[in-house]
């Protein structure tokens, strides 16, 4: 089983990879921690107990983090998400409870405390993440490995070359970045090969459970935002890939390269900056991926759906 802690802001396709994570028998879901991204963190935290009690879950604790980004001002983005961040479907009223403890003091506890070291799965901006490295580093030694959705390598969908969880929190991802964990990154450059085409969607639906209702009503309203504003041909499955990743890695490929975040021009501010070049021995590799199995994410997404 694989241990890990899922930090994230939800948000449809952070619903979606909640699904998938939550009815794993692979993954040992340590906690869910939430973070100010899509919607406002009273938002992020209370969809995350929602999904937890749609999935029977109550045993994953939930905790709640950072309410804004490090150092800019926040943003949000309903446009895509809707108002709640789950729009387009009713969910339970949560029965888990948040979690006293503040989502940055779980993560370094946990870490700390923790006989095995951890997998970090990141599916929102870094805020939470940036916040316990930044007062206690040592909890690098106790993560496996970050495997982050983040950043656009061709192009940006908040910017021309902007990603939204980088742009969100650019300062937050540089300090991730330059902490020396070992990270995989699955970019836009891969989300966007992994669109909810019509017959994808149907495929969904038609397994009928109450789970995978919500889940093509979820992406039914997200996939009509995408397309209206993004100009995308189908919803783009961005956080369910790195559940995805974790369960069957082989789906996906990339190469090793020392990534980059800037933080400093407006006009390209929470641009990923990619050097392919020889690696300054000091930055340890990025694991950047660029190729993915669609049909296999779909096939794996499915499966978990049908049996929630
Ligand atoms: C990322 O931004 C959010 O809107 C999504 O949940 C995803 O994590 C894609 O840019
Ligand atoms: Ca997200």
């Amino acid at each position: 089983m694989i241990e890990v802690i899922i930090d994230c802001d939800p948000g449809v396709d952070d619903a979606i990879a909640l699904m998938v994570a939550l009815s794993s028998t692979a993954l040992d879901l340590k906690a869910i921690t939430t973070v100010a991204g899509n919607v406002p963190l009273a938002l992020t935290q209370a969809n995350a107990r929602k999904l937890c009690t749609l999935m029977g879950r109550e045993d994953v604790p939930v905790y709640a983090g950072c309410p804004r980004p490090l150092v800019r001002s926040p943003i949000t983005a309903e446009a895509i998400h809707g108002i709640t961040g789950l729009e387009g479907a009713t969910l339970p009223e949560p029965t888990v409870p948040l979690q006293a403890q503040h989502g940055v003091a779980y993560l370094m506890d946990a870490l700390t405390q923790s006989p095995r070291p951890i997998t970090l799965a990141t599916l929102g901006p870094l805020t939470n993440l940036a916040a316990a490295v930044v007062q206690c580093p040592d909890i690098l030694t106790h993560v496996t490995e970050v495997v982050m959705m983040g950043g656009g390598i061709a192009q940006g969908n908040v910017t021309p070359v902007a990603e939204f969880n980088l742009y969100a929190d650019p300062h937050a991802a540089r300090v991730v970045f330059e902490a020396g964990v070992p990270i995989t990154l699955i970019s836009l450059d891969v989300t966007h090969q992994v669109l909810t085409t019509p017959d994808r969607l149907a495929r969904i639906r038609a397994l009928g459970n109450p789970v995978s209702t919500i889940a093509a009503d979820l992406l039914t309203y997200y996939g009509n935002r995408d397309r209206e504003i993004l100009g995308l041909p189908g919803a783009p499955l961005h956080d369910p890939c790195v559940i995805a990743y974790l369960l069957q890695p082989n789906l996906f490929s990339g190469y090793s390269a020392q990534v980059t975040v800037e933080t400093d021009s407006p006009l390209t501010l929470g641009q990923t900056v990619v050097n392919r070049r020889t690696l300054p021995p000091h930055c340890p590799p990025v694991n950047v991926i660029d190729q993915v199995d669609a049909d296999g994410v779909y096939a794996l997404i499915l499966q978990h759906l049908a049996s929630p």
